[in-house]
């Protein structure tokens, strides 16, 4: 049976394992992987680097004036064989995944002129097809029209397990309590924000996996997408 290539857009909770899946089906497929919430952790570390978060507190006017001197793009890295995130031509991909970036992001995530200057990049870096989007808003906002759509979400405690798993494995100290609570606190802000908050698409296929395992889930995933392709 003849296949096409399609779109696919991933939304669903922090911590989900969006990106671990996006990424896998990507490689399957030779497809393009764009991961957007590294654009707005990006962002994020751009407003601190400005200055604009002193204290837990956003200047929200003064990065709105900034956002015209910012310049995000993603590199193809072959030693990591992934996309990083760049900033101004220099690799932050390290930076953006500290917690420090995680604990602020939801509060830069939600200024609506960030989000109008994002959406606008992601929907140009979707043109054609072959590609697979993650993010909060992507079947909702930014691709309303994917041929797929998937929402993931698992129970908050699973997550906060697979995040702190994720830190130490990366040599980062801190404790379940505080990855829950940050968990707990992306999942309230995401969901109750006024612009684009996380929400399922209507015609997205829905995946609980806290009791599924990565090659279940991709099993299922893949299957699913072949299906789609089928013209
Ligand atoms: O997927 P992530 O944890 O790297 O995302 C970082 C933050 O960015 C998350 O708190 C929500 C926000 N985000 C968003 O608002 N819209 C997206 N499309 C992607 C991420």
């Amino acid at each position: 049976m003849a296949k096409r290539r399609i779109t696919i857009a991933i939304d669903g909770h922090s911590s989900a394992g969006k990106s671990t899946m996006a990424k896998a089906l990507a490689r399957e497929l030779n497809y393009v992987y764009i991961d957007t919430g590294a654009m707005y952790r990006a962002v994020t570390l751009f407003a601190m680097k400005e200055r604009h978060i002193l204290n837990g507190v956003v200047d929200e006017e003064g990065l709105v004036v900034d956002l015209d001197r910012l310049f995000l793009a993603f590199k193809y890295n072959p030693a990591t064989e992934t996309s990083e995130m760049h900033l101004s031509g220099i690799n932050i991909e390290k930076e953006i995944r500290t917690l420090e970036v995680a604990s602020k992001v939801s509060s830069i995530a939600k200024i609506p002129a960030v989000r109008t200057k994002l959406v606008a990049m992601q929907k140009r870096m979707a043109e054609g097809a072959g590609v697979v989007m993650d993010g909060r808003d992507i079947g909702t906002v930014v691709l309303p029209d994917a041929e797929l759509k998937f929402f993931m979400t698992a129970d908050p405690e699973v997550r906060a397990w697979r995040r702190l798993r994720e830190l130490k494995e990366k040599g980062k100290a801190t404790t379940y309590d505080e990855v829950l609570e940050n968990v707990l606190h992306r999942d309230k802000i995401d969901s109750e924000r006024a612009v684009a908050p996380l929400k399922q698409a209507d015609d997205a296929v829905i995946i609980d996996n806290s009791n599924l395992t990565m090659e279940e889930q991709f099993e299922f995933m893949l299957n699913v997408a072949g299906k789609r392709m089928e013209i």
